[in-house]
């Protein structure tokens, strides 16, 4: 069936959306987020609160959006409550003082916990594209977040149709698996394996109208890689090299994964200019600046991902010559690039970030302080668990030196010892595979702790000469609590 659609302004669509409605929004840290009609829903729950009435909105993305988006809902007080994940500062403040209720998922798990019904009905998706054709078929734009599923399943759809993109058809694979009990495999074997469609189809009634955009992707670009996260990439380069070396990786090597920001950024730069590691592919979740300079010069042979989350100037250099681009880029649903199943088959060397990581390789990667949400757990546990070689990095301090970011015990734990097993900071590597937890201590302190905390940490050690984990309950925080109280962890005084 051939429809033509109706053309809205941004305040248009925005009047169609009602209080206490879901939305399920595309977008991926942050590409392919929408840009102007939340902008414009948020100007509406302002004239609403105004007006004395409630205009609160459940909100489920992708990843992390922009500023158009969870910024100015989150700043309109218009998001009753958010899952997953998030970056956003207004936002974030909203959800650490309880305005904005958040609860986090592992981003493979998003989609099929949409679809299982628990968070409710998707009243609307709102999704960017760069092409709709009349009969529905729809090209995603730089990021596939969840976008597939909240098309098929919302009751509405409205579609910014974003004329900044070039034609992006054939850069998307969109495969929704089956669930159980039905599942069957997803036939993936290696990270360039095409399984679905260019193009999501929804069915052309459900298009209640387009709204006609020319805005690039707020992706903040990346700081240039400093001392510290030079070292940190060299260091992780260094060591894969050496695993090669010794035969403890395939010669052929194994697909990579990184994180978000700018560690991950300094290591893909890292390993792209070690003589040591030769090409690779990526299968991974953001393809950032680094790995299109990889892709460029033939380093990286092939990434797949979920969005190209890419500053405006390396988006210039893909959209420039996307012929080349689009036969070594793809972009997946999060369940198919993040999905665990796919991880453990195509046995991936995976690195993110922490906020901070203890002596025996538990990771927090959320909550300052174990307490305040920093973004979420994003894809770091689809990745971490089920990785062939597991990497945590880090800087070894953080606010000028006053926070270890190797402590006794994390205040919060996200990723267990038993799915971390090796850690980089500026200072070195502690591979802990196979070590007894007195011996993981050892290696984190003499490795990777800070100069200024290796004695500190050391004595916390001696504090506990029994039992398998050197653990004392009663100064496993002492560290935090010194920050907190004294304003700095080495003013720690053991008990
Ligand atoms: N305690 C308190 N604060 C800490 C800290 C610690 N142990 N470690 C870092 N911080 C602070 C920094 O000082 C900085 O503060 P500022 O914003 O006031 O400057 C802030 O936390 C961010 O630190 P930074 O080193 O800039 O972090 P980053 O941009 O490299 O991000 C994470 C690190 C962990 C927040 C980020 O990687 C993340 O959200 N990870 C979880 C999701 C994930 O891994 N996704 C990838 C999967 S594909």
């Amino acid at each position: 069936m051939n429809k033509t659609f109706p053309i809205l302004s941004a305040g248009e669509a925005a009047a169609l959306v009602k209080h206490g409605d879901t939305i399920g929004f595309s977008g991926f840290t942050p590409a392919g987020a929408c840009k102007v009609i939340p902008k414009a829903i948020a100007e509406r729950a302002k004239v609403e609160h105004a007006a004395g009435r409630p205009f609160q909105l459940g909100v489920i993305t992708g990843a992390s959006t922009g500023k158009s988006l969870d910024g100015a809902l989150a700043e309109a007080d218009a998001v009753a409550w958010r899952t997953p994940y998030q970056s956003d500062p207004t936002l974030r403040k909203a959800i650490n003082e309880g305005r904005t209720r958040f609860f986090d998922l592992h981003l493979s798990a998003l989609q099929p916990t949409v679809r299982s019904g628990v968070l409710g009905p998707v009243n609307f998706a709102i999704v960017e594209a760069c092409r709709v054709t009349p009969d529905g078929e729809i090209t995603l734009g730089a990021g596939v977040g969840a976008a597939n599923t909240f098309l098929r399943l919302a009751e509405k759809v409205l579609i910014e149709l974003n004329d900044y993109l070039p034609d992006l058809t054939g850069f998307h694979d969109i495969y929704e698996p089956l669930d159980p009990p039905v599942r069957r495999e997803i036939p993936i074997y290696t990270p360039h394996d095409r399984v679905g469609t260019a193009t999501v189809k929804v069915d052309p009634r459900k298009i209640v109208g387009i709204v006609k955009t020319n805005t690039p992707d707020e992706t903040g670009g990346f700081d240039a890689p400093d001392a510290v996260t030079n070292r940190i990439g060299e260091n992780v380069a260094d060591f894969l090299a050496t695993q090669l070396r010794t035969g403890c990786l395939p010669a052929s090597f194994l697909p990579m994964q990184s994180g978000v920001g700018n560690i991950a950024n300094a290591v893909i730069g890292a390993l792209g200019s070690n003589p040591g590691i030769p090409k690779f592919t990526m299968y991974t979740e953001v393809i950032q600046d680094a790995v299109i300079g990889l892709v460029e010069s033939g380093k990286c042979t092939f990434a797949s991902g979920c969005s190209l989350t890419v500053s405006k100037e390396k988006a210039a250099a893909v959209y420039k010559n996307i012929d080349y681009f689009r036969d070594r880029i793809v972009l997946r649903p999060q369940e198919i690039s993040n999905s665990p199943e796919l991880v453990r088959r195509l046995g991936l060397i995976t690195v993110n970030t922490a906020l901070e990581v203890d002596l025996f390789g538990n990771v927090n990667s959320t909550h300052v302080m174990g307490r305040d949400l920093m973004n979420a757990i994003g894809g770091s546990g689809d990745f971490t668990r089920n990785a062939h070689i597991s990497i945590f990095t880090c800087p070894s301090v953080a606010k000028n030196g006053a926070i270890s970011t190797i402590v006794p015990l994390v205040a919060h734990m996200d990723h267990s010892e038993h799915s971390v097993q090796v850690v980089v900071t500026e200072h070195g590597v502690a591979d802990l595979r196979g070590k007894t937890p007195h011996e993981r201590a050892a290696l984190m302190i003499n490795n990777c702790v800070h100069p200024e905390y290796r004695d500190i940490l050391r004595a916390y050690v001696k504090l506990s000469s029994k039992g398998h984990v050197p653990q004392t309950l009663h100064n496993a925080f002492g560290m935090h609590l010194a920050f907190l109280e004294k304003g700095d962890m080495r003013k720690v005084e053991w008990v």
